[in-house]
């Protein structure tokens, strides 16, 4: 069973990116081939300077390494040192129906913010397939907001082995239902681009202002309150033992429990979890040759994976002899 992930260096990463896609993958580890590697060339369609790119891709190879990946369980690399899914993502291209991408919620989202209609915006999914299959994965975790892109990507593999003969393995998502969307202080879906998110790293002073903002709604101190609708439980619960999810439950349901009280819970929990984490990311910001190493090593390992498919993909299509 292999299973891979991608995410793009495009802004700090926060508890949505967690829960949705780190603590997922890192806890396969143990259970399969994991593949996980950080998605720049999908950055550059929204990031546009060298040194941000830069800094960023360190950034989410530091958090990885700091939140547990193990780069001798998980194969840890970044997209641009395995240019070969470049040249599947044209494989992939040349079947790809225009309708179906003009289709793609994340890209008309994109437009409806206001970004330009870009070549590179609109293939993203494509070039996303490309990463998927070209590790012929099993399963991809992701938040709920891929589902539409590992459809596409089934699609043209399905349609690629249909034409030119079995190449491609067919992936399923790993969506979690618990986390499937983790609320910003807004309530919206947490994200980089909605500027509500909980920082895994940020300054603590920050994070903790940040928790103390997040909306619940106005009922008094003593009142009973319903934690299925409150995002500050929503949040709590994502760090909670089954006793603490229970405990805080309780307080909810009894009345005279204000939200204050819940978030300072919610904020010792989440410092309390990420310290550990904390601790070793630092370490590492110290040692930036062993991470550049663990890139490099990684590269190594995908690139191996990657020409052994690119090469059947090439056959398939007359590009090359068997
Ligand atoms: P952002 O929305 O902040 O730009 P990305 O789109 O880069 O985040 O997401 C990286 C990974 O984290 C993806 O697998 C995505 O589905 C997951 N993810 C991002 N935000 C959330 C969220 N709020 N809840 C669950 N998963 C999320
Ligand atoms: N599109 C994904 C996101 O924004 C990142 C990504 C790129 C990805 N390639 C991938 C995720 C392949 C899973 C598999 O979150």
């Amino acid at each position: 069973m292999r299973i891979l992930t991608g995410v793009q260096p495009s802004g700090k990463l926060h508890i949505g990116n967690y829960f949705g896609a780190m603590k997922p993958i890192i806890s396969f580890q143990d259970k399969g081939e994991s593949f996980v590697f950080i998605a720049n060339y999908h950055a550059l369609t929204t990031v546009h300077n060298r040194e941000q790119l830069l800094a960023d891709t360190l950034d989410v190879g530091l958090d990885f390494l700091a939140c547990g990946l193990d780069p001798e369980r998980t194969v840890f690399f970044r997209q641009s040192d395995v240019p070969e899914v470049q040249e599947l993502a044209w494989l992939l291209s040349i079947l790809t129906p225009m309708g179906l991408l003009e289709r793609c919620h994340s890209y008309k989202d994109k437009l409806a913010k206001g970004m330009s209609a870009t070549h590179g915006l609109f293939s993203y999914p494509v070039l996303m397939a490309a990463d998927i299959l070209l590790y012929q994965s099993d399963l991809v975790p992701v938040g709920k907001d891929q589902k539409q892109h590992l459809e596409v990507t089934r699609d043209l593999a399905i349609k690629f082995n249909n034409e030119f003969g079995e190449v491609f393995r067919i992936p399923e998502p790993y969506i979690p239902e618990e986390v499937a969307v983790v609320p910003g202080v807004d309530g919206q879906k947490m994200s980089k681009s909605y500027g509500n998110t909980i920082e895994l790293f940020g300054n603590q002073k920050e994070t903790k202002a940040r928790i103390m903002r997040i909306v619940t709604d106005c009922k008094a101190l003593e009142d009973p309150k319903d934690p299925a609708t409150c995002n500050v439980f929503a949040l709590y619960k994502l760090f909670a033992s089954p006793e603490q999810r229970a405990e805080m439950e309780a307080n909810y349901r009894g009345g005279n429990y204000g939200y204050g009280t819940a978030k300072k819970a919610l904020y010792e929990l989440f410092m309390q979890t990420f310290e550990p984490f904390r601790a070793r990311r630092e370490e590492l910001v110290k040692n930036l040759d062993y991470v550049e190493e663990v890139f490099r090593k990684g590269a190594e390992r995908a690139r191996a994976a990657a020409s052994v498919t690119l090469t059947k993909a090439r056959c398939a299509v007359g590009l090359q002899q068997r």
